[in-house]
């Protein structure tokens, strides 16, 4: 037997313990296509209410979510000049709107203003659905002012569409069917393993969309290959290690590259695919970087070695260094 760890192994661990499986992704959906629906109805009866549609917006959408992911986003679009300024008025302005169209099909109780966000929650399953507001005026695109959900000190109103974000998701599917995504998720579980060791007081960070969108440009630039998952984790990591996480990353399908600052703008730039003002690693700081490439070196360093191991335990073992100690290879 090969000590070597292999694609076909990384892609058994990745449907064992990484994806979410198929059903529970269909069933989720299902109760988030009920909550879009029931709304579309109301709407219809009720013309001038002052919501305007909900729209899928986070992993489960994209086809990127973990086995142990935790929250369905939905984005609410909300006419922007009905909405209350403030955002727990706003926030809680919408549940009372929510409650209303789902009166019936959901117990007031189940309707919950957050700090950012209304959650909704099914008894049933548990699913819990973040849904959070965009302030629409209306765009064709479906553009609108976004709630960071990241944001920490003061609310934080992004120009932006999730849905153009979908398309541009299922554009790198589309060119990559099954590895693309599968890389992400991959490196969202590692992530994961190192948000899980981090030091409560220091924790390690990086977004779920940053990783989308840096997978998203090692495609489009043809600097991996996605199909081998053991070449193209080590690409990933050897492109953070060599660049720093310094280069700028954007792209010009929605805009051009004119469009975007001439002066650097952040410690990390991964600018929005839709809109050239948005960093969406605004909030990373030096640390952070530092962090994040310390990780992948660590992990390039384990995958090197493992290619060296001279039996199978010892591959594993550095294999943990990447995927946890779930990994049994
Ligand atoms: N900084 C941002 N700027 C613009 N849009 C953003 C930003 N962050 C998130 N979004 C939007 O929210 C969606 C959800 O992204 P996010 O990174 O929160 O989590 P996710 O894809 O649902 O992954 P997870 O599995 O971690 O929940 C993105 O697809 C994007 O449309
Ligand atoms: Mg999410």
């Amino acid at each position: 037997m090969t000590p070597k760890i292999t694609h076909a192994e990384v892609a058994a661990f990745a449907e064992r313990a990484v994806n979410l499986s198929r059903d529970t992704a269909i069933e989720r959906r299902r109760q988030v296509n009920t909550l879009r629906d029931r709304l579309k109805s109301h709407i219809a009866r009720n013309p001038g209410f002052s919501l305007v549609k909900m729209l899928h917006a986070g992993s489960v959408a994209k086809g990127t979510a973990l086995r142990t992911f935790n929250d369905f986003d939905v984005a609410i679009y909300v006419k922007r000049d009905d909405a209350p300024v403030d955002e727990a008025e706003l926030v809680e302005w919408i549940a009372e709107r929510l409650r209303a169209a789902y009166k019936g099909l959901l117990d007031p109780s189940q309707i919950t203003p957050g700090t950012h966000c209304v959650n909704v929650h099914f008894k049933s399953t548990g699913t819990d659905v973040d849904v959070v507001p965009v302030l629409y005026e209306g765009d064709a695109d479906d553009r609108g002012y976004l709630i960071a959900k990241d944001a920490v000190d003061r609310t934080d109103w992004l120009l932006t569409s999730v849905r153009l974000h979908l398309d541009f998701v299922q554009n790198r599917k589309d060119d990559c069917p099954d590895d693309w995504a599968q890389v992400v998720r991959l490196v969202k579980w590692w992530v994961r393993e190192q948000v899980m060791s981090s030091p409560p007081g220091d924790k390690f960070r990086f977004k779920s969309f940053m990783i989308e969108l840096l997978c998203a440009h090692l495609l489009d630039t043809a600097r991996i290959d996605f199909t081998d998952y053991v070449t193209a984790l080590e690409g990933f990591f050897d492109y953070i290690v060599r660049t720093e996480l310094g280069e700028r990353i954007a792209f010009d399908t929605y805009y051009p590259a004119s469009d975007l600052p001439n002066a650097r703008v952040g410690e990390i730039e991964i600018f929005d695919p839709v809109n050239p003002a948005n960093n969406t690693a605004r909030q990373y700081e030096h640390r952070d970087r530092v962090r994040i490439v310390d990780a992948a070196e660590a992990s390039l360093d384990a995958i090197t070695e493992a290619s060296f191991a001279t039996t199978k335990d010892q591959a594993v073992k550095c294999w943990q260094v990447v995927l946890g100690s779930r990994f049994r290879g």
